[in-house]
């Protein structure tokens, strides 16, 4: 049977102009949670004109209309796409790509631990729901605990590996680039470095592989009037990287423009099939000895989401690192009886 089409903001079936939808060969992206983060990736998405089709799903009736045609109204500005918001779960029906930004607030005198239980429960409930009407589609976590709730996913929806993976530290490493540009003096674009592991404290900076210009950063020479990447630099950068979000949050509640814009960047590398090598998380089975656990490392990004994960090279100590959030997550996930 044919399930229903959910009413849209517009008052019409969902479907352009009140008509059937026809056959397109563009991509359909359902951006669960629209929220400040749900919100921007939307924005994002639309503005790279990543997918003809945006729809955001949340159970807060009025506000996902309220986001859908805000962005609905900026149309005429970007390539062509259509906005939809619902409150009803089949309006992510046959997404190419779900993008899960579902939140729970922190209520006063919650923990971190309730509030990322709390997470897991949506979680659960939510994935098989989705799996339902998208059954096709590739998921992308973002909700945190990332690394976590893409473990969670991959349990509760039964989808294989690859289909389920996590922002992870895609958002940490463009933080890594931008330091290191900063510091070094150059563009953004011509900095190659990855943060891996956990997208939280315990995330691993990799300095062995990083290169500017093909040389590799620990040989590069300071430019004029630059100061080298000592040690000490280099834990200053380490150090902002994880600390950066908490002075965003406490100066504006949130961080959404960045990771909109990184969300969408993940989106953009399945729908077009780019094989791009991205930091997402997704689950290990036996990468340099670990597995079981969902956390990031250079992984090749195509139409089926998360392919194979690269052998970058790594120190003994940045092993040694990553197996540690490799120990971390893993505890969590069982605190959480994942
Ligand atoms: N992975 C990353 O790099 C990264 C970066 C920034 C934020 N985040 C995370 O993204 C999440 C969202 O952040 P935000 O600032 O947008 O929060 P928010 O509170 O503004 O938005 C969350 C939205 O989720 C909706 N929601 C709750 N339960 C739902 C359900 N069952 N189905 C559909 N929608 C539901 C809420 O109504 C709300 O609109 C948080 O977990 C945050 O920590 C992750």
């Amino acid at each position: 049977m044919t399930p229903a089409r959910p009413t849209m903001v517009d008052g019409t079936d969902g479907a352009p102009g009140g008509r059937a939808p026809s056959a397109r060969p563009t991509a359909k992206v359902a951006v669960v949670g629209a929220g400040s983060v749900g919100a921007t990736l939307a924005y994002a998405i639309l503005t790279r004109g990543a997918a003809r089709e945006v729809v955001l799903y949340d159970i807060d009736t009025a506000k996902v209309r309220a986001q859908a045609l805000d962005l609905a109204h900026g149309i005429q500005f970007v390539p062509m796409a259509h906005v939809d918001g619902s409150d009803d779960v089949q309006a992510c029906a046959a997404a190419d790509v779900v993008v899960v930004t579902a939140g729970v607030k922190m209520k006063p005198g919650q923990t971190r631990i309730d509030l990322a239980a709390k997470t897991i429960a949506l979680v659960r409930e939510l994935m098989p729901q989705l799996v339902h009407v998208a059954p096709d589609a590739v998921y992308v976590m973002v909700t945190n605990p990332v690394d976590v709730v893409t473990y969670a996913a991959l349990r509760y929806s039964g989808l294989p590996r690859a289909q389920v993976l996590g922002s992870g530290t895609v958002l940490d490493s463009s933080r890594f680039r931008y330091l290191i540009a900063q510091h070094v003096g150059v563009a953004v674009q011509n900095v190659h470095a990855y943060i891996a592991g956990e997208h939280g404290d315990t995330a691993v900076p990799l300095w062995t592989s990083a290169t500017i210009g093909g040389v590799p950063l620990l040989d590069l020479e300071p430019l004029p009037g630059r100061e080298s990447l000592t040690e000490p630099a280099r834990q200053a950068i380490a150090h902002d990287v994880v600390h950066s979000a908490y002075e965003i949050i406490a100066g504006k509640g949130a961080t959404n423009y960045a990771i909109g814009l990184a969300g969408s960047r993940i989106v953009e590398a399945i729908v077009n099939d780019e094989h791009r090598v991205m930091p997402v998380s997704s689950l290990l089975e036996d990468y340099r000895g670990i597995g079981g656990v969902c956390l990031s490392v250079p992984t090749m990004v195509d139409h089926d989401g998360a392919g194979q994960l690269l052998s970058t090279p790594m120190s003994e100590a940045e092993v040694t690192a990553l197996r540690h959030s490799a120990d971390t997550l893993r505890a969590a996930a069982v605190q959480f009886d994942l």
